[in-house]
């Protein structure tokens, strides 16, 4: 943590607790899903974890000058990754801000007949959100309809690395495929595999029972190697880096945002997926550091990438809370330092970004889905 006046915060926030949710291991094309009554109760409290950080006046974190009461819809940006399972992912953000900006008796007005009229619910806070269709903004679901990001999966399974884990995966497998129903255990479908034993532990009591101790960890760590694999690359700008590298210009328009005095932003909040932290964790040397930060995070997992006031220029730095069972944030070193100044942020990351719709056609050599067929490429 940097010690001295906060900015803004860009935050990268995972959704919560939601049902079985199955990608095809070669293209990454989810099927649909739903966020569980479970999963809104882990937004809300990190929700509220964060305004604890960011808005409470007694916290070395508060964000300088921001309404933390009723909220100033100008101050917070709010995105949430439609695509991906379906609603899950926009449900989530409704939770968390119900924690960030809760109801309160504030949220009221006085009619010109004298009536004083609050909010439904005590006081919601009914905040903007931009639900970010895949179909019409690639930004926060760019790994699907990507033909070089499947190539680069295709290479991944084919490498030496695969072929070794996948054969300490198989005694393993075989243990563990009488209670996968008829899923396959081919290595490739370890994320499916996992997710699948990940949810039944959650909500299926009887699969809870009788599943072995150890299973479930296991296929939670075989499944951080196939997904770390899937969404890094050996140079940062690489395609498989691409779930971060075209949300890498919000953010540094949000931090531009926030160091400028006359730009009223100090919240951007974009709720999505876990691929997304993998590749960013990746692209900053995170993982350098901390190696657990190459796995799939926890559901209502946080990364902050917070703006902190210092001379010549102001400081970023990151912090990262791994789901609701983590009670605090803990420092992430970036590019092997504690922070790093804005400008070299900026400079460092930004040959990787993917700027615009076209780039990232060309990116994936994609010409006719996501709305590439406008391009002649
Ligand atoms: C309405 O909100 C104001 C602050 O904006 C507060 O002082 C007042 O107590 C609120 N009124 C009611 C009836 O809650
Ligand atoms: C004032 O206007 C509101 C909204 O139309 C209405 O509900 C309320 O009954 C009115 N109050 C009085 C005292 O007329
Ligand atoms: C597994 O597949 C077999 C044959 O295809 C089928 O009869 C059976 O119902 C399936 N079991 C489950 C749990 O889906
Ligand atoms: C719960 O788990 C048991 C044991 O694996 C399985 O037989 C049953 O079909 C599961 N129930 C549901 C609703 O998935
Ligand atoms: C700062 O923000 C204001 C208001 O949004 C804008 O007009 C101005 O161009 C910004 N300055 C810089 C240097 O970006
Ligand atoms: C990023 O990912 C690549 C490919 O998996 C890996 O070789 C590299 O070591 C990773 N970088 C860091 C800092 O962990
Ligand atoms: C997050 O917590 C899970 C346990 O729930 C653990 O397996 C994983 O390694 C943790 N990740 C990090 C980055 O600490
Ligand atoms: C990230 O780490 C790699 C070695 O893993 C190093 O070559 C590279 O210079 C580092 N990048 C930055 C920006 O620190
Ligand atoms: C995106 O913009 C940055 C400057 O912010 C630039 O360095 C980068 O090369 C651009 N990306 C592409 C693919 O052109
Ligand atoms: C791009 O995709 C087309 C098929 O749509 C293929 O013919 C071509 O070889 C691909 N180009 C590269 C550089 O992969």
């Amino acid at each position: 943590m940097v010690n001295s006046t906060l900015l803004g915060v860009v935050l990268l926030a995972r959704h919560g607790d939601r049902l079985e949710f199955f990608q095809d291991p070669l293209t990454y094309n989810p099927t649909q899903t739903f966020l569980t009554p479970l999963g809104s109760v882990q937004e809300l409290q990190l929700g509220s974890f964060l305004r604890s950080e960011y808005l409470d006046s007694s916290s070395p974190t508060f964000i300088d000058g921001i309404s933390s009461d009723v909220v100033n819809i100008n101050q917070i940006d709010v995105r949430a990754d439609a695509g991906g399972g379906g609603s899950v992912i926009l449900n989530s953000v409704y939770g968390l801000l119900g924690g960030l900006f809760p109801p309160t008796p504030d949220n009221n007005i006085t009619l010109a007949n004298g009536t004083t009229v609050t909010s439904p619910f005590g006081g919601y806070q009914y905040i903007p959100v931009e639900s970010v269709e895949p179909n019409l903004d690639i930004s926060l679901n760019s790994f699907t309809s990507c033909p070089n990001f499947d190539n680069h999966i295709n290479q991944f399974y084919a490498s030496e690395p695969f072929a070794a884990e996948a054969a300490i995966a198989a005694p393993f497998l075989q243990q563990l495929q009488p209670f996968l129903g008829n899923r396959s255990t081919d290595f490739i479908n370890m994320f499916n595999i996992f997710d699948f034993v990940n949810v039944q532990s959650v909500h299926n009591a009887t699969f809870l029972q009788e599943l072995p101790p150890t299973f479930a960890a296991q296929a939670y760590g075989f499944a951080n190697f196939h997904e770390n694999g899937v969404f890094t690359d050996a140079s940062p700008g690489g395609i498989g880096n691409i779930a971060i590298n075209t949300i890498l210009p919000s953010i540094f328009t949000s931090l531009q945002s926030f160091a400028n005095a006359s730009n009223p932003l100090k919240i951007a909040l974009n709720e999505i997926s876990y691929k997304p932290f993998i590749s960013f964790f990746n692209v900053t040397n995170a993982t350098a550091s901390q190696p657990l930060l190459g796995g799939i995070v926890d559901y209502a997992s946080v990364a902050a990438i917070e703006l902190h006031d210092a001379l010549p220029e102001p400081l970023v730095n990151v912090r990262f809370k791994n789901g609701t069972t983590d009670p605090t944030f803990h420092d992430v070193p970036i590019f092997g330092q504690a922070s790093v100044p804005l400008s070299q942020f900026i400079s460092t990351l930004a040959p990787n970004a993917i700027n615009t719709t076209k780039e990232w056609c060309i990116a994936c050599n994609q010409t006719t889905l996501r709305g590439c067929s406008v391009f002649s490429l």
